[in-house]
């Protein structure tokens, strides 16, 4: 019965697209019909549901309806008027007057803020918050609450802190994306934090963005896959009553700008952006993601938040999302104060609302209801198309079940960073840590009676954890509990009986006298959005002198990175023995690095990014293969040097060291020829021939050898990771499903299937197959 309606529903979205693509719409865009049809199309099964829906639709005011469409913070609850939780103080104090104002005037349905907060006295916050709701809301309708626990509860005093997005996909295995999702879940959701604005779906394609940490990494599919392990998690929890939404964000096209820097524009094509920027964002979708959160930016000179075809026409028609979509901070405005595509707020308001925007976080001003009631006043915005957004909603708030559970509870309190917790948390952050050089062995440093720890990134607790950690830029020390390790006490915890030095820069030579390694720990501080935007990609040119220096004492180098993003160090990887690439590993960052380096741990993570040789080589793994001839006949000396040694990168995607020896076998095709929708399957045995036990994520490659559209070199198409004990084999299976995996978008963005062979490609093993359409 459910299998038919929703294959009903798929229908007659295809109907839909079918009456667009030919022009005969089966409403003029806009129109009432074509509000009244999408409401229609998105009425679920439970009719508890959508009755209570039509009966509240029926009774509110325009006032009203506007309110459940504005989502502000704490300037409108906040005590001291200012935005306190967001910059780096404590979240605001309740302002009880302020509060009352706030609904009576402008009926507000949804709150956001940041900032960090014993669980206790959030629940204390959220509960005053709803229950001052409930009294002035004529119709008992609750109010949503909204936060960013984007890894982890971070803004949870004793929350559990998990690695950025950044590492959690460097494991290779979407168990920990999972985890994060329930264990967020199952930590806030008790506590009021009824909607999460996460993941983040931005595939990190681009190296100097500010905010590739916060993604899964350059390939679309790895995010897809970690995003929807995520999704699922964080949505299938319940903790009594007590659920939570997560947040796709931020849709769409926002991690790719030109310029490197945060919120500045993007120039895409079509079959680009559906390939490589889409795919998490679809399968979210699929996987019944509650809420998006649009991207403040503009594609191809069209802001998204102005935009019809991305907000309705792609997210709802094609893609089939049915939640509700909230606009980023204050993003309404930027489109006359930023992007000038119109004269003032109204106006902004306005192009927003009749592109598809359902929600809008104004949030630390309020004009929105006003210009919004206007023009529903006026006649230019049909009350129906208010209807739309106001049903969304409450669907959500009744999906929620905050309709008959409103308040949050204290009752799971101990919940919130239980131990069960802190050990999926510490197990993701060792397999995180990316072992990308191993010269002569020198790691583990098993046998080590003396190391000299030096650098920047050996002594605070923030560069572990990096922004969105208890305050938004997550740069204040003083927040971070003082069980949290830096490096360098994780390391003389680890490490035992052995001296665990230092040295500050310029007396490097005298310190490694009797030191049997150097451990230089650089990298970044932490730093969220714009805050992170770079004059130069290059690591600082202290640490580049530091390394400099430690190299020039002659002991065994070890670069640690523990970093948002790849910065570059160029022909210093010859100088150093080790590289190890932490990334933001979180809580139990010093711990995992340490037990790396001691090789307690055996590294299994495997680069989510690909880390660039040089400023010049920003490229992603899967780079078209014109983009290297090029490079490969240059006379520049440079150019050659880093191709023939490094391939130009430093660590490719998908690449990652292991103190076990995987040997891959050939790869087995269970075909050499397959047509139509066969599909093909194709098995790999690694056996680790060393003598201890490590985990291999076999990352299964398909290159399209010859193409109407120019092909990348290699695409990601399946990953698995298994734990491989010494001296044994495991066998990794990869089903190729034609359409899936062979297929690509035309100019139109059609996915199409040409004839012609293809290469299948795992560790250094590689096969070719012959697909035939018919
Ligand atoms: C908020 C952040 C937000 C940023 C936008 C800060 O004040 O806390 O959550 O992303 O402003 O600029
Ligand atoms: C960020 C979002 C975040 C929002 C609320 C914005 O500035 O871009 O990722 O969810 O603020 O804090």
């Amino acid at each position: 019965m459910k299998c038919n309606y929703h294959l009903f529903r798929r229908l007659s979205v295809y109907l839909l697209i079918f009456f667009v693509w030919f022009g005969t719409e089966a409403f003029a865009q806009g129109s009432v019909d074509e509000y009244v049809q999408r409401m229609e199309q998105e009425r679920t099964d439970n009719e508890a549901i959508e009755q209570k829906i039509d009966e509240l639709i029926q009774e509110m005011t325009l006032e009203e309806k506007v309110g459940q469409m504005t989502q502000v913070n704490e300037t409108f609850f906040g005590s001291d008027g200012n935005t306190g939780g967001a910059t780096g103080g404590q979240a605001n104090v309740l302002d009880e007057e302020k509060l009352r104002t706030t609904l009576q005037k402008y009926h507000i349905g949804s709150f956001l803020t940041g900032g960090i907060r014993p669980a206790e006295e959030w629940y204390r916050l959220v509960d005053k918050l709803q229950h001052i709701n409930m009294e002035e809301s004529r119709l008992d309708i609750p109010v949503i609450f909204g936060i960013d626990h984007v890894h982890g509860t971070n803004y949870i005093k004793e929350g559990t802190i998990f690695p950025q997005q950044i590492n959690v996909a460097a494991t290779f295995d979407t168990t920990f994306a999972y985890q994060t999702g329930v264990v967020t879940a199952r930590e806030a959701a008790p506590l009021g934090h009824h909607w999460n604005f996460a993941p983040i779906l931005d595939v990190g394609r681009e190296a100097r963005w500010p905010r590739l940490y916060e993604t899964y990494g350059e390939d679309p599919i790895v995010s897809a896959k970690m995003g929807a392990a995520y999704v699922n998690g964080i949505q299938s929890v319940e903790m009594g009553p007590h659920k939570m939404a997560a947040t796709a964000k931020h849709y769409l096209g926002y991690s790719i700008p030109e310029s490197g820097w945060d919120r500045t524009p993007v120039e895409i094509s079509f079959p680009t952006f559906q390939e490589r920027i889409v795919p998490p964002f679809d399968l979210a979708i699929d996987e019944g993601i509650k809420t998006v959160m649009l991207n403040s930016g503009e594609i191809n000179g069209t802001p998204v938040h102005a935009s019809y075809r991305i907000i309705t026409t792609m997210l709802r028609d094609q893609l089939g999302f049915e939640g509700v979509a909230l606009t980023d901070w204050m993003d309404i405005i930027k489109l006359h104060s930023e992007h000038y595509v119109t004269e003032n707020e109204k106006e902004s308001t306005y192009k927003a609302i009749m592109a598809g925007v359902d929600m809008s976080m104004t949030p630390t001003t309020i004009d929105f209801c006003g210009h919004l009631v206007e023009l529903v006043e006026e006649g230019r915005i049909p009350m129906e198309r208010i209807n739309l957004s106001v049903r969304r909603i409450l669907r959500l708030k009744l999906q929620l079940g905050l309709f008959e559970h409103p308040y949050p509870t204290d009752e799971y309190l101990d919940v919130v960073g239980s131990e069960e917790h802190h050990t999926q948390s510490k197990q993701a952050a060792e397999e995180s840590i990316v072992l990308l050089k191993n010269k002569n062995d020198i790691l583990p440093l098993d046998d080590a009676k003396n190391v000299l720890v030096v650098g920047p990134n050996a002594d605070s607790r923030n560069v572990l954890a990096g922004g969105w950690t208890y305050t938004w830029q997550g740069d204040d020390e003083s927040t971070y509990p003082r069980q949290m390790k830096t490096l360098r006490q994780a390391m003389k915890a680890e490490f035992g009986d052995a001296e665990i030095s230092t040295a500050k820069a310029g007396n490097l030579e005298k310190a490694a006298r009797e030191t049997d390694a150097i451990v230089v720990a650089a990298g970044e501080k932490p730093y969220a959005e714009g805050w992170g935007n770079l004059n130069d990609f290059d690591l600082p040119d202290e640490q580049l002198a530091l390394i400099e220096e430690a190299a020039a004492t002659g002991k065994p180098v070890i670069l640690v990175l523990i970093e948002g993003r790849p910065r570059t160090f160029g022909t210093l990887i010859d100088k150093v023995d080790g590289i190890v690439f932490a990334g933001l590993p979180g809580y139990y960052g010093g711990e995992a690095i340490s037990r790396v380096l001691s090789g307690r741990v055996n590294p299994s993570g495997k680069m989510s990014v690909t880390y660039p040789f040089r400023q010049a080589h920003m490229i992603t793994y899967d780079y078209k293969p014109m983009q290297y001839s090029y490079l490969n006949v240059t006379d520049s000396l440079a150019m050659r040097y880093t191709i023939g040694k490094y391939g130009n990168r430093i660590g490719e995607f998908g690449t990652g060291l292991s103190y076990s020896d995987f040997e891959y076998g050939q790869i087995d095709l269970s075909d050499t020829l397959i047509t139509g929708n066969e599909t093909l399957k194709a098995t790999v045995t690694v056996t680790n021939t060393s003598d201890r036990a490590g985990k291999e994520a076999v990352i299964w490659f398909v290159q399209d050898e010859v193409a109407e559209r120019t092909r990348p070199v290699k695409e990601m198409q399946h990953f698995e990771k298994q734990l491989i004990e010494a001296g044994q084999s495991k066998t990794y299976t990869f089903t190729i499903e034609p359409q899936k995996h062979l297929g690509y978008p035309d100019a139109n963005g059609n996915i199409i299937l040409e004839d012609g062979y293809f290469t299948i490609m795992t560790g250094n093993s590689s096969e070719r197959f012959y697909y035939e359409t018919e």
